[in-house]
């Protein structure tokens, strides 16, 4: 059943099963986007009049359900409606580039200066837009409220629209930030509980931030921490974690590299294997910390539950790629 969408002075008919973002889209309205999965939350959008279908709401802080804010991609209403773009009272906060440096040959630094309160757990991640209206999840890698700026790593893509524009950008360059999202966080409790961190690629930037706001809160159960890669190039910050681990006995670094060789600091081989071997024995009480590829925090997801890791103490951000519009038939 068609129904009406409006927004501003226009109303659109949406086609049968279409959502929100894809009735917009196609009618030349730019609705910031990426995964088009119900995870980044990059498309909220808030519905003005009408219902907002329960569906579009998951994940939703709270707040932000009940001011009827929704997931663009996953709004899908079976009664005219009326939406607006967040804005403010969605959490969108001006944010300036503050400074960029180079962690490998293909991972930037980027640090913001969020112009406001910009509250967040290290490990969460925000939505960044820029100035052409493209929206990208990065997560979190320190905790903004004790350093008075923003830390996030970005891989840098071939034809990356976000990466490739934040390459370029000059200091001072304004942004937009809206969140933060995810469950990827520190949480004390006894604080001797031990804690496995493992992450491909720019996945090390929720786990570089978990694994230092442990160690601030003074958690005293070991943290390993496993950053997977295919070459040793593709490593990053690997002399601030060695020196990590100097400092904090309870702290261990575990560079894994797929195609390393024999006798180097990191361990040649597999992340998921390794980070299967070095669970620990006491499996029931280890929080898992899981970040990057999709389908390396899929597969490990599913053998550390099989092998005891108990499901509520497994948290994942599965860095899912930006998807493109469904083709008109
Ligand atoms: C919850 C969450 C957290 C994230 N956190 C981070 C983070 O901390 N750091 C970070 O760098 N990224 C992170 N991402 C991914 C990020 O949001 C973007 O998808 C990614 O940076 C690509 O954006 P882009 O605009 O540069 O490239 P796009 O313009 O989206 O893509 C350019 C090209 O690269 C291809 N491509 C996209 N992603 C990949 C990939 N993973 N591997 C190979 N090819 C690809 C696309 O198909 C396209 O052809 C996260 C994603 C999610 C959902
Ligand atoms: S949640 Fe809608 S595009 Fe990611």
């Amino acid at each position: 059943m068609a129904v009406r969408i409006s927004i501003g002075d226009t109303s659109f008919l949406s086609q049968d099963g279409e959502s929100l973002l894809d009735c917009l889209s196609r009618n030349g309205v730019s609705v910031p986007h990426s995964c088009r999965s119900g995870v980044c939350q990059s498309c909220l959008m808030q519905v003005t009049a009408g219902p907002a279908p329960e569906a579009a709401q998951i994940g939703l802080k709270p707040t932000l359900q009940q001011q009827k804010f929704v997931l663009a991609c996953q709004c899908k209403s079976d009664q005219d409606i009326s939406v607006a773009f967040p804005g403010a009272a969605g959490g969108d906060l001006p944010a300036v580039i503050a400074g960029k440096d180079r962690l490998n040959h293909n991972v930037l630094r980027l640090y913001l200066k969020p112009d406001g309160d910009f509250s967040c757990e290290p490990g969460q991640y925000l939505t960044l837009i820029n100035r052409d209206g493209v929206a990208r999840s990065y997560s979190v890698a320190n905790d903004p409220a004790r350093d008075g700026h923003i830390e996030l790593h970005i891989r840098l893509l071939k034809d990356g629209l976000m990466s490739g524009f934040i390459e370029k950008a000059g200091i001072g360059e304004p942004v937009t930030i809206r969140g933060p999202a995810g469950s990827c966080f520190y949480v004390r409790g006894d604080g001797a509980y031990p804690i496995v961190l493992a992450g491909t690629g720019t996945g090390l930037a929720p786990l570089y931030g978990v694994a230092r706001q442990a160690l601030a809160h003074g958690h005293t159960g070991e943290i390993r921490l496993l950053h997977g890669a295919l070459r040793e190039a593709d490593l990053y910050l690997v002399a601030e974690l060695q020196d990590l681990a100097l400092r904090h006995p309870n702290f261990h670094y575990i560079p894994c590299v797929l195609k390393g060789e024999a006798e180097r600091f990191y361990r040649a081989g597999n992340i998921e294997e390794i980070t299967m071997s070095i669970l620990p024995g006491d499996k029931s009480r280890t929080h898992l910390f899981l970040c990057g590829a999709p389908e390396f925090v899929t597969a490990l997801k599913r053998k550390a539950f099989l092998g005891g890791v108990a499901s509520k103490h497994i948290f994942s951000d599965a860095f899912l790629p930006t998807k493109s519009a469904p083709v008109a038939a």
